[in-house]
């Protein structure tokens, strides 16, 4: 992902997150502090310039930081590749695109020397992240800043 490339994303989360909307800045901050964790997919044939991108960044574990919220910077000490967010085009899912993006990132984790990843599942895509290696983590003191993520939102970790 580049900065040229940030409208483009914006475009896709407002049509496959139209119940969580995030600014500009939020997408801008994560591409500036971690540009390795950011990719973006070229749609084959337009209707959009892309089919979709994928957002992450080295964080604390166990701390997911609130939906569209600013980081600041990146904490001393982190420890797990958090997942911000994974968004297809709707004629880009179902054919494995979205797994074999989990994988490169995985990859690029591990080899970074990271033992985990994690995320925030929303609406009903826990399925898909279990069957990528995470796992639901339920602990009582994420549930206040996991409501920002609606009601279905769990806490997952996959280690590397
Ligand atoms: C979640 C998301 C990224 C998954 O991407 P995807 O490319 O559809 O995922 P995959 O194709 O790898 O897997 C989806 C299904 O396609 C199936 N599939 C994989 N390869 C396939 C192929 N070649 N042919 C047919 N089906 C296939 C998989 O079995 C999988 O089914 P399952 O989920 O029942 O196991 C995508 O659906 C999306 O963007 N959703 C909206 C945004 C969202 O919820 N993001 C997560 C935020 S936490």
């Amino acid at each position: 992902m580049a900065e040229a490339d940030l409208a483009a994303v914006l475009a896709v989360a407002a049509v496959v997150h139209p119940d969580f909307p995030e600014d500009a800045c939020v997408f801008a901050e994560r591409l500036r502090l971690w540009p390795a964790g950011c990719f973006v997919l070229a749609a084959a044939d337009a209707p959009t310039p892309l089919a979709g991108y994928v957002v992450s960044h080295p964080w604390r574990a166990g701390s997911p930081p609130a939906l569209n919220s600013l980081l600041g910077t990146l904490p001393d000490g982190a420890d797990t590749v958090y997942l911000h967010d994974l968004a297809l085009m709707p004629a880009a899912r179902q054919n494995g695109t979205g797994a074999a993006m989990v994988d490169t990132l995985a990859r690029h984790a591990g080899d970074a020397g990271f033992k985990t990843m994690s995320l925030v599942a929303v609406g009903n895509s826990a399925g898909f992240w279990g069957r990528q290696g995470f796992l639901a983590i339920d602990d009582p003191a994420l549930a206040e800043k996991l409501a920002s993520y609606g009601a279905a939102a769990r806490f997952m970790v996959r280690m590397l």
